[in-house]
């Protein structure tokens, strides 16, 4: 099993929140057995072997990805087939209900991986910093939520 928890920011709230939940994993039981590799911005490549994916992502600009989020969505929408073991997918939002593109990047995402033939789990889990002052304590705890049936 390849766990990696991954984060698309342009401020650091995604980022903070990728460290959180892999903080939090590492305190459950299911966190013994598994390591959680965190990884911000990376190239799909680095990621390849991935059997269990989360990624968080926040979105800029209107309905934006991170800038430094981009070319991995370019080289997930170049490939024919991503991450072939890919067993798991979690996407978790962070955005701003202020904005008409209210967390446009995860959304558009999940589009992306759904074009690859790639479900995740369940529709984006979404996050609004409006009204939610510790987005990264909600972003583990909506994984924590999701845990058994993300490792079944
Ligand atoms: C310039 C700017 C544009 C933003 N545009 C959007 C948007 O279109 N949709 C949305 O849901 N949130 C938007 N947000 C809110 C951010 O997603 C929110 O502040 C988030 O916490 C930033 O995450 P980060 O720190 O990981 O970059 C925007 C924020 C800024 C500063």
């Amino acid at each position: 099993m390849k766990f990696y928890v991954v984060s698309g920011s342009t401020l650091g709230t995604a980022e903070v929140a990728a460290e959180t939940i892999v903080e939090e994993f590492a305190k459950l039981p299911q966190g013994e057995q598994v390591e959680a590799q965190l990884l911000h911005s990376p190239s799909l490549e680095q990621i390849q072997d991935a059997s269990h994916l989360v990624i968080v992502c926040s979105t800029h600009g209107a309905g934006e990805y991170p800038d430094s989020f981009v070319p991995f969505v370019e080289a997930l929408e170049a490939s024919e087939q991503p991450l072939p073991n890919l067993e798991k997918l979690l996407l978790i939002g962070i955005g701003s209900s202020d904005y008409d593109t209210y967390n446009g990047a995860i959304k558009q995402l999940a589009q992306v991986f759904k074009q690859k033939n790639l479900q995740p789990l369940v529709e984006p889990l979404l996050i609004d910093v409006s009204e939610d002052f510790t987005p990264d304590l909600t972003a583990a705890s909506l994984f924590t939520a999701n845990i058994d049936e993300f490792f079944a």
